[in-house]
């Protein structure tokens, strides 16, 4: 796998969505897309050292992390936070096809990254066609390099992608390759009659593209796929280790639950209903490797002042709920959960966004049933 065309060839095999893009994949050579030093999964592949498994993972479907804690130097023990990445080529088709992008199309990308989607999209309408803004300097000066390799020349500027490009504007499409909570009114000012592909959510759940179409001052849509993409720098949580978010253990309040935490962190439709609820929250399963099917669901606020667990242990209806700080965490995702309930477990394909000059809503099948007015309101703490 070593070769475009073969990485188009397992992207046809895995029925990726190719449509008009599969030229693009075959053309453009991801590799000149790549740093020196890449991370798949756990694994730092070197191509000096390790030449033929970094052209591998170069044509493989996989996500390619291209920088990590902001390109600031690691230390051995620090948490690496992935800050910039190739994104894996069938998410990547996938976010395009959502998109629909005709061929007479002007495209504004947010998150220019390695450069390669600008590449893919210029490939195919020609670069004076393609806008992609990058908030770090260093990678959207890298970008514009190397696409200049693949002989493409999109417009990469350096700027924070919440604000759009209105330079460039009007657009007719709109994508962002990070995810966002709150879908920014420029994009739907600079894209008037257009569409706009974004991975969004708060912390709790952010694995959904929201696909909009906008008229008359009002972008309207609804949420598809599970893409895991990385949170906008500009309004980013802190992330670490369980332990950086764990302290006063001792002095939690402990009672139990009848709601299963498994059932939860299995149900996708459940977690962005309670997501919707809890956003400055996000949560981590962590299964016992003994064999024993126990599992620890934790709920870690964004702020690192209240953390909850949740116990699950098979062939009970009980478990153990431990929880810490100003918020109650689990009572909150429980409230959540119950308000999925009470609407009769919807999925997430009945849920939609609206965008105005005031904000965004979320709804349930249509745009007057206000989904925020259903959510428990949070106490202040
Ligand atoms: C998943 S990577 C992008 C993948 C890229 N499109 C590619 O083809 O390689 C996400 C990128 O978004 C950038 N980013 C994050 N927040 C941003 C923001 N608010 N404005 C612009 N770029 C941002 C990150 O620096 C990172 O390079």
């Amino acid at each position: 796998m070593t070769s475009p065309v073969r990485l188009l060839e397992s992207l046809r095999a895995k029925g990726a969505p190719l449509g008009p893009w599969a030229d693009a994949v075959a053309s453009v050579r991801r590799e000149l897309f790549l740093p020196e030093v890449v991370e798949v999964g756990d694994e730092l592949i070197s191509r000096t050292t390790s030449p033929q498994r970094w052209l591998e993972a170069a044509y493989s479907d996989v996500s390619i992390t291209t920088q990590v804690n902001d390109g600031r130097p690691a230390g051995p023990d620090e948490y690496r936070l992935p800050t910039s990445s190739s994104s894996q080529p069938s998410v990547m088709l996938e976010a395009l096809s959502l998109l629909d992008v005709q061929p007479t199309d002007r495209v504004l990308e947010l998150g220019a990254g390695t450069g390669l989607n600008a590449a893919w999209l210029a490939h195919r309408l020609g670069s004076d066609r393609v806008l992609s803004v990058e908030v770090d300097p260093v990678l959207a000066g890298q970008a514009a390099k190397n696409n200049a390799a693949a002989g493409l020349s999109p417009r990469i500027v350096q700027g924070d992608g919440g604000q759009g490009w209105p330079e460039g504007a009007p657009y007719q499409r709109v994508i962002a390759t990070y995810a966002v909570d709150e879908i920014p009114y420029a994009w739907v000012e600079q894209a008037p009659q257009g569409r706009i592909v974004t991975p969004w959510g708060g912390s709790f759940f952010p694995y959904s593209f929201a696909v909009l179409d906008v008229h008359e001052g009002r972008a309207e849509g609804k949420f598809t796929g599970y893409p895991a993409f990385m949170r906008s720098r500009i309004r980013r949580p802190k992330r670490g280790y369980l332990d950086d978010f764990l302290h006063h253990r001792q002095d939690a309040e402990h009672t139990t639950t009848s709601l299963s935490p498994l059932t939860i962190a299995q149900d996708a439709d459940a977690l962005f209903y309670i997501g919707v609820a809890l956003p400055d929250a996000w949560h981590l399963p962590v299964t016992a490797d003994d064999g024993s099917g126990e599992m620890m669901l934790w709920i870690l606020a964004d702020d690192q002042r209240s953390w909850a667990s949740a116990d699950y242990t098979p062939g009970t209806d009980q478990y153990a709920v431990a929880q810490y700080g100003p918020r109650r965490l689990w009572d909150e995702a429980e409230a959540g959960h119950g308000v999925w309930e009470a609407l009769g477990r919807p999925t997430r394909a009945r849920a939609g966004i609206s965008v105005t000059e005031r904000g965004q809503s979320l709804w349930i099948d249509v745009p007057e049933s206000d989904l925020s007015a259903l959510l428990p309101s949070r106490q202040a703490t």
